[in-house]
């Protein structure tokens, strides 16, 4: 007889980022000017994202595009490894991501696609400390959850390799 495994996780809804806390309004807003500045000329989708460090530093990215459409990279991968190149001893903290596109109004929150998920993994792993997300579209509501694990149950991590 199975037993359920049953995974608790939730996410906190702001109505808009209007009513968020300063520091992740500030780290959303950080986002959102990185994703004016995406090379997204194939998908017309503009992604930012910023990632907060333990001693208040941030740092942004966002997608870059390739005419060989799989060497792009992602902007919360962008931001992500931006980070730990150049603060490789700072805890990850908090991310905030965001869009735009040209083709649809985007007024829900974008969540980051698996591979991000995978990557933000490695970094919550690596600290041993949780990392919040705030995620917001172009508009409307914002998510606010306080792990990757939320957006990522059962995450592959160096344990899983017996570390
Ligand atoms: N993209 C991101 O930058 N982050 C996500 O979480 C989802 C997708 C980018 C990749 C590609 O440049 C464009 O959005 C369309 O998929």
């Amino acid at each position: 007889m199975a037993k359920d495994l049953i995974l608790h996780h939730s996410i906190k809804v702001y109505d808009n980022e209007s009513q968020l806390e300063t520091p992740d309004l500030q780290l959303l807003e950080a986002a959102r000017k990185a994703s004016e500045a995406a090379y997204a000329p194939y998908s017309g989708f503009y992604v930012g994202a910023a990632v907060k460090l333990a001693n208040g530093t941030i740092v942004t990215g966002n997608n870059q595009e390739n005419a060989a459409y799989p060497s792009g990279l992602c902007a919360e991968r962008v931001a992500l490894f931006y980070a730990s190149a150049q603060h490789p001893e700072q805890k990850i903290t908090s991310i905030a991501i965001t869009a735009n596109s040209k083709k649809i109004t985007l007024n829900k929150p974008i969540s980051p696609c698996g591979a991000c998920r995978q990557a933000m993994a490695e970094y919550e792993t690596k600290f041993d400390s949780p990392i919040r997300l705030i995620m917001c579209g172009h508009s409307g509501e914002v998510y606010v959850c306080e792990s990757v694990s939320v957006l990522l149950p059962l995450m592959f991590t160096e344990k899983d390799l017996g570390k």
